[in-house]
């Protein structure tokens, strides 16, 4: 028998032409409500779904849930309960590595931008407020010989890294914030040598840009909260490609506002598609509408990795890039 998968948006292709040739796949035009997706779930319809961020698929969900697989089109999976999943042996799926390098070009262009104050200079010709070069029109932050702190040091964090440095960036990092851990020459690889590990505390003080790459889960939730934007210098600059909930939103309105820091890219929000009151009047900010992974190439692929871990669920095989292997044992 095919298996069945429900895809809970339109996706790109490939996805479509490979499902479509190995299950019988049914796909929601509109993104379901919460309730909508708990019933779809518990039918007994679907064996597989294939989820995107902004489908909540909680404790609650799970335990009426009857699909044996969840394929989440992202890399993060903050918006499945993993420990809930595999106590049900329901196996989850992401697609990691195809949208690192576009993510660090995010966090890049959110440097450079917020540094250069690209935002306000476009806004300022297209206004018509641009009257001749002037010595101290625009000025902004320096990047190179500038200090970037990546709060994390996984896959994003170390393709930044990689950019960084060629921008003449000194590079600190904190493996795993808020708790340290060791790492050591032959984990720091390509970087032992052209990065330096230090300690949470210290990358907030020395960092005059502080970027983001952990997960959100518990020990992440309000990571950059008021007291340590307040321990950051007044010229810092926040960048956040990770998620939203990892910073103190209201937090960061308030030290914008007063001048306790400098400026803040973001690509990611607390309460997407909500921003906070005030941030979006601030002008010292880059705002994106959560696009690290969106290009027409990245896209497909996560479109591709995300089809294949479901077709394989579905088949009852353990997927290329499981999430939770150990929820089929015996698989
Ligand atoms: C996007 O935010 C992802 O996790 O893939
Ligand atoms: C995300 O995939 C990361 O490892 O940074």
């Amino acid at each position: 028998m095919r298996p069945r998968i429900l895809v809970t948006t339109p996706i790109p292709e490939p996805g479509p032409s490979l499902l479509s040739g190995a299950a019988d796949v049914t796909v929601l035009e509109e993104a379901p409500t919460y309730a909508e997706l708990a019933e779809r779930c518990a039918s007994g319809e679907y064996d597989v779904v294939l989820t995107q961020l902004r489908d909540r698929i909680d404790a609650e969900l799970l335990a009426k849930a009857t699909v044996r697989g969840v394929s989440n089109f992202a890399v993060g999976y903050n918006n499945i309960d993993i420990a809930a999943a595999t106590e049900r042996g329901i196996m989850v799926g992401n697609t990691p590595g195809v949208l690192t390098d576009a993510t660090a070009d995010i966090a890049m262009l959110l440097i450079l931008g917020t540094g250069r104050r690209v935002i306000e200079a476009d806004r300022m010709v297209r206004e018509g407020r641009f009257h001749g070069w002037e010595p101290e029109l625009m000025l902004g932050a320096d990047v190179s010989g500038r200090t970037l702190g990546l709060a994390g040091f996984g896959r994003i964090a170390r393709a930044t890294a990689r950019r960084a440095l060629g921008f003449g960036m000194e590079v600190l990092f904190a493996p795993r914030p808020p708790h340290d851990r060791a790492v050591t020459d032959s984990e720091l690889g390509e970087f032992a040598g052209k990065v330096r590990k230090v300690e949470w505390d210290e990358l907030v003080a020395a960092s005059d840009y502080l970027s983001l790459h952990v997960p959100l889960n518990e020990d992440t939730h309000h990571l950059v909260d008021a007291d340590v934007l307040g321990r950051m210098k007044e010229s810092a600059i926040l960048i956040n490609t990770a998620r939203g909930p990892v910073v103190d939103e209201a937090a960061l309105v308030a030290a914008l506002r007063d001048g306790r820091i400098a400026g803040a890219g973001l690509d990611v929000f607390e309460d997407e598609p909500l921003l906070a009151p005030g941030l979006a009047d601030l002008p010292n900010t880059v705002l994106l509408p959560h696009i690290g992974s969106a290009t027409v190439s990245v896209r497909a692929e996560m479109s591709r990795l995300s089809a294949l871990n479901a077709i394989a669920m579905g088949a009852g095989r353990i997927p290329d890039h499981p999430v939770n292997p150990t929820a089929w044992p015996g698989a």
